[in-house]
């Protein structure tokens, strides 16, 4: 098997000419981390040629080596570049894939550019644009609307991912066993995460909630719609890192997209903005959407999949009330 390795660039050299996918006459000039990431290992390759990006993902998290992941994640991310290439607007808003290769779970992607994701707006100090909200907007309208299924199969249903994902969303915030003490992350946040903890009713709701994300749908999902994944490069907002995407309900994809709005504290005429463009947002159900929100919010509050928000212990607490009262109302 290769192994991606940033300090073998020879072997790398090597890897990529018996694919080739570099020729006789190029070279490598460079080889770098692109930017942050925690799951897999993923690199910028400048040739004498172009350049690309090549990420390959392991039977774990990369940054956490003691968890547990999909090996071969990243060939469902490659599958689904692959299906959304046959629409114009859809791919021209992430990179295309250039390669797949299965026996060593990679895939070659197009090299955006050097280019930062949206995740400074957790310093809470900038606000999103509008007409960065309309691309983002669009670009759900447009995946959710062409890749509609009439009979449901098993086309991409990454199973595995979910169920990793289910646990971290929907189960371990509510655990006290974990181990996890939420005062390392800030001090006092344990205490007002053992409410919800606690609570039976919200754990109870969540639990349906959860059926739910783990239920098969007609959409085809992201599946991670948050600012990690928007890069703001030289030709407007790209998004990239589908490997948790899946047939499922569409208002999950909204939900994720709208929660980190409120954990980014931005006006309520952003969230509004997302209600008027979202073109089939009356189609949609309130009490599932409403639902999956507060399940976000809670999870990146109270949950192992902390994020860099710079906010006080005071605004976390009001902001786990109102998610509560969207999961429950
Ligand atoms: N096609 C691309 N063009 C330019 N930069 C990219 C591209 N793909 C990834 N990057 C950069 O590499 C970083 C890591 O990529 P990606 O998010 O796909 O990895 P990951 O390991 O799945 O991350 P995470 O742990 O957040 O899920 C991105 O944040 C981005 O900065
Ligand atoms: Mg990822």
């Amino acid at each position: 098997m290769f192994i991606l390795n940033e300090n073998e660039p020879t072997e790398l050299a090597a890897y990529l000419r018996e694919n080739n996918w570099l020729e006789e006459n190029e070279t490598i000039n460079s080889i770098a981390k692109p930017g942050e990431g925690n799951m897999n290992y993923v690199l910028r390759i400048v040739t004498t040629k172009h350049s690309f990006i090549i990420k390959q993902s392991r039977g774990y998290v990369e940054k956490y080596p003691q968890v547990l992941a999909p090996a071969n994640r990243v060939l469902t991310e490659g599958a689904f570049y692959t299906k959304i290439a046959a629409d114009f607007d859809v791919q021209d808003a992430m990179p295309k894939i250039i390669a797949i290769d299965e026996a060593n779970n990679l895939i070659l992607l197009e090299d955006l550019g050097k280019s930062n994701d949206f995740t400074f707006l957790y310093d809470l100090e900038e606000k999103i644009q509008e007409k960065e909200l309309h691309q983002l907007v669009g670009y759900l309208n447009g995946l959710h609307q062409n890749f509609q299924k009439e009979i449901i199969d098993e086309e991409l249903s990454n199973s595995a991912m979910r169920a990793l994902n289910y646990e971290h969303i929907f189960e371990f915030p509510y655990r006290d066993d974990t181990g996890f003490d939420l005062n390392t992350v800030q001090k006092g946040l344990q205490e007002i995460a053992i409410t919800y903890k606690n609570d039976v009713e919200l754990k109870l709701k969540i639990e349906s909630l959860g059926s739910l994300y783990l239920s098969k749908g007609k959409y085809l999902l992201h599946g991670d719609y948050y600012p990690g994944s928007w890069l703001k490069t030289e030709n407007g907002i790209k998004i990239i890192d589908p490997e948790f995407c899946f047939y499922g309900l569409r208002e999950f994809d909204l939900a994720v997209f709208i929660a980190h709005l409120y954990l980014t504290q931005q006006e309520k005429s952003k969230i509004a903005y997302i209600k008027n463009n979202y073109l089939y947002f009356s189609e949609l159900n309130s009490e599932i959407l409403n639902g999956f929100i507060g399940t976000e919010i809670m999870r990146r509050l109270i949950g192992l999949a902390q994020l860099p928000l710079k906010m006080d212990l005071e605004t976390k607490a009001n902001l786990l009330t109102f998610a509560r009262t969207l999961i429950l109302k």
